[in-house]
């Protein structure tokens, strides 16, 4: 109704009636095994894997068998269950846990989830991102004041998170120690989130018990207890591939 007096811009739009969108309706979401077969995975792992390493994917037994097992787990194929380098004992596996995977030396740890972070990042139920256990201490390091820390640390919790080298980390050192990797770790599974990471074994044997209560011991009590809880535990098995 004109009202013959001046209005502010701002009362006028206030004034406006805005239509909701209707938030309701059930959202789709896609199954993995919707998005690709195997094969199609497949078929894009070898391509990216080339682009991104220069070099063929090596198809020995043990690389076979330890990508055969993130195949299964990104595709929540059964057969994921069934795999041989899939720890059971202590922690029962699960498609709603996410991965530890454990290993020696250039075996292909960082690699795989590499590619599969470019692959996945075009589909949304697969999309993670993926930081370096040490760029993080880093990004931790030098953030100038307590906000930024702090903000450093929520924006890289998220939903789906992969953290590569865990345990390679010292402690970061910013007015006062942090345990970057622990808190981060702390806060994606406070929240449920998704969290996907490799590391090292930390002795000479292999030996996963050995390796898992060692992390325990570097992460603490309150996140050892957690692993079993976040992680299906996988077990990367070979030579190094570094030349
Ligand atoms: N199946 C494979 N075929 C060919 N090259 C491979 C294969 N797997 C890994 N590589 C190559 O081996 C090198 C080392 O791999 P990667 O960095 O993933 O090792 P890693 O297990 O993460 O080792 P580290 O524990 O030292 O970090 C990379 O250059 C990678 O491209
Ligand atoms: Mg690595």
């Amino acid at each position: 109704m004109r009202l013959n007096q001046t209005q502010k811009i701002g009362e006028v739009v206030s004034n406006f009636k805005t239509q909701k969108v209707k938030t309701d309706c059930p959202k789709l979401i896609m199954h993995p095994q919707q998005i690709f077969t195997k094969q199609q995975l497949w078929n894009e792992f070898i391509i990216e894997f080339q682009m991104e390493y220069r070099r063929e994917f090596k198809r020995s037994n043990d690389n076979l068998a330890n990508i055969k097992v993130l195949f299964y787990y990104f595709l929540n194929d059964l057969e994921f269950f069934n795999c041989e380098n899939l720890i059971h004992a202590e922690n029962e596996p699960s498609f709603k846990k996410g991965l530890m995977v454990v290993g020696s030396y250039g075996i292909g740890k960082s690699a795989y989830f590499k590619v599969f972070e470019k692959i996945f990042n075009k589909h949304k139920v697969l999309r993670f991102k993926g930081y370096g256990a040490k760029d993080l201490v880093k990004s931790y390091e030098v953030c100038p004041t307590p906000f930024d820390r702090s903000y450093m640390l929520d924006k890289t919790v998220r939903p789906k998170l992969f953290i590569d080298d865990i345990n390679s980390e010292r402690i970061a050192s910013n007015y006062g120690n942090c345990d970057v990797i622990e808190e981060i770790l702390f806060k994606q599974n406070e929240k449920k989130y998704m969290t996907y990471v490799t590391c090292n074994h930390t002795n000479h044997e292999n030996n996963i018990e050995q390796t898992l209560f060692d992390l325990g011991n570097r992460y603490g009590g309150r996140m050892h207890d957690r692993f079993f809880e976040m992680f299906n535990i996988v077990v990367f098995k070979g030579k190094s591939m570094r030349r």
